[in-house]
């Protein structure tokens, strides 16, 4: 089995060769290529065959032992554990569920799981597993996690929960704007957001009867000057614009907030990667300046895995109400498990150590993307934060065209029409996520992306 995993190491990585060799045996158990069970070979053989010491071989198989993907039979060898034991970080999620899995897929918004310390992880998990049985659950959210996340946005957003706010938590962001569309809207209401934009969201309004207006973004994000009348709500992305990653200047934020206040709608501020931030000073969001109109929505989507569903809402305490009456109305509301996972994350300051270890992770990826793509005179859109660039292009068909070269060429790219609401376009590009990938599939897959964006080959070729 083994001897027919493609399994080279680089000599240029800045990574030691038993990183890579652990990665790579990682990557083959995750994909499916290994399987609990396997046995490995000795660490004479493999050092063999890649042609390093042994004990370089010796420094991984040790890696991996420690954290639970391997087990070591005296005598008779060494085995990949099953699986349960072997996949302790959670599995990474992707906006496309149609991607062939022999592609790598580079398409934005899955987080970057290789920077979770699976010990943390497994540790927070069994926390929460001794809490005893719940009788009923708080609709608002856990205590301890409210007290967990307004700890958190202070220390690592700057945002105060004062008395003007009610914390609650949520199942995410798409499922708190789903919630607030059913508790503070009505079928036919409209609503603006930025377009291009984040789809779930709309997808979520829509699924409540909310009709979703596009309003154009440009280099400083959504355009206020261009709101429509009659709306109800704005929902925005003012921290880094999602996908073109602008950041909203103070201004502007000024301006959204005296709209706000002037025609009485809400402002909707998706947070969605707010935690990563590398370069770039954070500017203070709009929920700091104007808590008395601004709902604020975070989500561990990012820094932890969607698969988790939890997030938070920080909104004046009449919204907080609306949404848990229609909590109370419908019987729904977040479940209190991932919470409580959370909070022990937080409550061991194993959340702080993996969130300074994501911001270490995450800027080699980011520069390796810019470089490969700068090598080739191609330039990236967009702040120095969260986990895709945007590489513009000049036309839907040279879209298309990247696209499809990629898929020729064994990347899956995900192009800017996916994320505009209508079929009138002011942008066009490409949006390239470097986080769900691991160090080696990733260090493989861009050369091949800045390639294709470079030379795309004519669609009918
Ligand atoms: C703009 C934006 N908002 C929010 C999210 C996360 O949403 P949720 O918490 O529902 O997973 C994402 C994830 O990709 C996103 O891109």
């Amino acid at each position: 089995m083994l001897d027919d995993l493609p399994l080279e190491l680089d000599r240029d990585l800045p990574e030691p060769l038993s990183v890579q060799i652990a990665d790579r045996l990682r990557h083959a158990a995750t994909n499916g290529r290994l399987r609990g069970g396997d046995r490995l070979p000795s660490t004479r053989a493999l050092a063999d065959r890649l042609r390093v010491s042994r004990t370089v071989v010796a420094a991984a198989y040790d890696q991996l032992h420690a954290e639970g993907w391997i087990s070591g039979k005296r005598g008779s060898g060494t085995y990949l554990t099953t699986a349960p034991a072997a996949a302790p970080a959670p599995a990474a999620a992707s906006h496309h569920t149609d991607v062939a899995s022999d592609l790598f897929d580079l398409a934005p918004g899955a987080p970057c799981i290789e920077a979770i310390d699976p010990a943390a992880w497994r540790r927070a998990w069994r926390a929460a597993a001794d809490h005893p049985p719940l009788v009923r659950k708080d609709r608002a959210g856990e205590p301890e996690f409210r007290t967990a996340v307004t700890e958190h946005l202070l220390r690592h957003r700057g945002l105060g929960a004062g008395s003007a706010t009610t914390l609650l938590a949520t199942a995410g962001t798409s499922s708190a704007v789903g919630e607030l569309a059913a508790a503070l809207l009505r079928p036919g209401d409209a609503v603006a957001m930025e377009d291009p934009g984040y789809q779930r969201a709309a997808g979520a309004f829509a699924a409540a009867a909310i009709d979703v207006l596009p309003v154009p973004v440009d280099a400083h994000g959504l355009r206020v000057d261009l709101l429509p009348p009659g709306i109800k709500a704005v929902y925005c992305t003012p921290a880094h614009q999602f996908p073109l990653g602008a950041r909203m200047p103070a201004a502007r934020r000024v301006e959204l907030i005296e709209h706000a206040r002037r025609t009485g709608i809400v402002v909707i501020e998706d947070d969605y990667d707010g935690e990563l931030r590398y370069d770039t000073a954070p500017l203070p969001l709009l929920a700091t300046m104007a808590p008395d109109v601004v709902v604020h929505l975070g989500t561990t989507s990012k820094i932890l895995s969607p698969g988790f569903g939890v997030g938070w809402l920080l909104a004046a305490p009449e919204i907080a109400e609306a949404v848990l009456a229609h909590r109370e109305r419908t019987g729904t509301g977040p479940s209190p498990a991932g919470q409580q996972v959370l909070v022990a994350l937080a409550a061991h300051g194993d959340l702080a150590r993996h969130l300074r270890r994501l911001r270490r992770a995450v800027p080699p990826r980011r520069a390796l993307v810019v470089t490969e793509l700068r090598r080739r005179g191609l330039d990236v859109i967009g702040d120095d934060a969260g986990s895709h660039v945007v590489v513009p292009v000049d036309s839907a068909d040279a879209e298309e065209r990247v696209i499809a070269t990629g898929q020729r060429r064994g990347v899956a790219l995900d192009g800017l029409a996916r994320h505009h609401l209508g079929s009138r376009r002011d942008h066009f590009g490409v949006a390239l996520g470097y986080t769900a990938l691991s160090w080696p599939d990733l260090v493989t897959a861009v050369p091949i992306a800045a390639e294709c964006l470079a030379r795309p080959v004519a669609l009918s070729a």
